[in-house]
């Protein structure tokens, strides 16, 4: 029998377990960021914060978006950008969807070969390193196409902050000195990056230093003053062509003159009710993303449970098939037919799930399509205004910190987005990708994506704005944090922090973030077949920003109790931050 002691400690216990009644998902996060009015989650805190100054003044999403984005190409330099590519998708107040497209284009001069040797050998470095890896960048025609057409505030008040910051600095956190890390020797190679983004004494910043870029100030404002043409026609696009020349680059003039921002129609899909709307070629993220979807709608991941061998059993099944067609099928839609419709096709999931087997892990190369031979550095915003405007973007320099080369005088870090493209058929590019023909190297051409800004609606509502960088995993990231919150109740913090894991067809590996899975499950997982392998590069498991609107998760959303936008910036991150008011 128990002591009355006893007893009393027992109900004293029951009490405050259902006073703090557990939530599905990971209690171990920290609440989401709760607002009314608007959103804005970036993975650098000062831009987040002029982001939601610019919808306090009265700016839309899209106005917020383009301020973010000349901001973080001061504040977040390994990925923030004006010399690298990207992609906005956007949902209106009125429920429309559009898409941009400021990715990179290859050079006019680029050739399929350009890459390979005598021997048809990759020359290792020279798609990801120096002038030759760089394509011609999009942000600053991008942002200027979107504000125009779709802002309400003059540029010049949108673009003013990012110079203030790249004129005055700002003091660098511990967060921001994780991007730094392990860069020292590769921004040492070129003169003018190093002169920005190493001290005087070649040693890398440390917390409390404070980073000046009066280069980049000043080719800001010249943006603010004279719009794209300083970019494109003026004295930027001429210092870079002219750094390219003298460093064996093959950047022309035209090609900056014939730069052009692409507005396409999304991809959409519907998940279990929820109306998906991502990003289309020359992004596979989109339909990457549906295929996987409606091959998982077909298994009941919520009663399987989140992290069980069943759930994940599944997940890497569709993934292996879903990066088959990834890898072999998608190029830039200018050049390449893309098999669009039929990979977003509900009875071409329920083909591909008759071939799963639920007791066996597949095998990738019997996978292999006949005649095909066999970051990581972007980030993502979500932003969400008073009127119910919602703004994804995910834009890259590709590598960290891009090519790692500034063009003397400008400040801008150019990218090595050219590493995105099938430099040879078969051969694994940075983030492993085997891919093939439909995505090899044309003039003019853009390397084919993951970058998956996506926005979710339901019964005609904004529901979720997500997205991750993670390169190749960019589309398991976004993937992963949707599912979280659609079939296993995460709430967005929970979502976006939960350990990953991920499947992209070759190689033949389901890479695990630590702690993703039970030892038990593992077990589980490899008596199946499956060759488990845990990733400790924290780096490349991606920093998703996301948002939810009516709630923290979908309990609260249907209770109808919940805050009008909760956000979360990934803890992974150190230096983001979700900001609302
Ligand atoms: N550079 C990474 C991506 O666009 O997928």
């Amino acid at each position: 029998m128990r002591s009355p002691c006893l007893k009393s400690l027992s109900i004293t216990l029951i009490v405050a377990l259902s006073t703090f009644a557990p939530r599905q998902g990971l209690a171990a996060s920290p609440e989401p960021v709760k607002a009314e009015h608007g959103m804005v989650v970036t993975a650098q805190h000062l831009a987040s914060d002029i982001g939601v100054e610019v919808l306090k003044k009265g700016g839309n999403a899209i106005d917020a978006a383009v301020a973010v984005g000349y901001a973080l190409a001061v504040v977040y330099p390994t990925a923030g950008n004006i010399g690298g590519g990207g992609f906005m998708t956007i949902r209106f107040k009125d429920g429309k969807t559009t898409f941009l497209d400021f990715r990179e284009r290859a050079p006019l001069a680029a050739t399929k070969t350009m890459y390979l040797d005598d021997k048809g050998d990759l020359v290792e470095g020279l798609s990801t390193e120096g002038y030759l890896a760089v394509g011609v960048p999009g942000p600053v025609m991008g942002f200027e196409f979107t504000r125009s057409r779709y802002g309400t505030k003059p540029l010049k008040e949108l673009i003013d902050p990012a110079i203030e910051l790249a004129r005055e600095g700002f003091v660098l956190q511990q967060g921001d000195i994780e991007s730094f890390d392990g860069k020292t020797e590769r921004l040492a190679r070129d003169p003018a990056a190093a002169a920005i983004f190493l001290k005087p004494d070649g040693k890398p910043f440390a917390a409390g230093d404070r980073l000046v870029q009066t280069d980049l100030a000043a080719s800001l404002s010249s943006i603010a003053e004279k719009g794209t043409d300083a970019f494109y026609k003026g004295a930027i696009a001429d210092a870079i062509v002219k750094a390219s020349a003298d460093k064996g680059g093959i950047l022309a003039k035209e090609d900056f003159e014939r730069y052009q921002v692409r507005e396409l129609e999304p991809v959409k899909c519907n998940y279990r009710g929820y109306d998906i709307v991502s990003s289309p070629p020359p992004s596979s993220g989109g339909l990457i993303i549906c295929e996987i979807l409606n091959i998982l709608e077909g298994y009941p991941l919520s009663y399987l449970g989140y992290g069980s061998a069943e759930t994940v059993h599944a997940m890497i099944e569709a993934m292996r098939h879903a990066y088959v067609d990834r890898n072999t099928a998608l190029g830039d839609p200018a050049f390449v037919e893309n098999p669009a419709a039929k990979l977003v096709d509900k009875s071409y999931a329920k083909e591909i799930r008759a071939k799963i087997d639920p007791f066996k892990a597949g095998v990738s190369q019997e996978l292999m399509p006949a005649g095909f031979t066999e970051s990581k550095e972007t980030t993502h915003y979500s932003i969400i205004d008073d009127e119910g405007n919602a703004v994804a973007v995910t834009y890259t320099l590709n590598g960290s910190f891009g090519a790692g080369i500034v063009a003397p005088g400008t400040g801008i870090l150019l990218n090595n987005e050219m590493d995105d493209f099938t430099a040879k058929p078969g051969t694994p590019n940075l983030y492993g990708l085997v891919q093939g023909e439909a995505n090899a190297i044309e003039p003019g051409k853009t390397p084919l994506s993951s970058m998956s800004p996506t926005i979710i609606s339901r019964d005609g509502k904004p529901f979720m704005v997500i997205g991750s960088p993670g390169g190749a995993r960019i589309i398991t990231i976004t993937l992963e944090a949707i599912i979280n919150v659609i079939d296993h109740g995460m709430n967005i913090q929970e979502a976006v922090d939960a350990p990953r894991v991920h499947h992209q067809w070759l190689p033949d590996k389901v890479f695990m973030e630590p702690y993703a899975l039970s030892p038990d499950t593992r077990k589980l997982l490899s008596a199946m077949g499956h060759d488990v392998q845990v990733d400790e590069n924290w780096m490349i498991w991606g920093q998703a920003a996301g948002i939810l609107v009516g709630g923290e998760n979908v309990a609260e959303i249907e209770a109808g109790g919940g805050a009008r936008y909760s956000g979360a910036v990934d803890s992974r991150i150190g230096a983001g931050a979700a900001r609302g008011y």
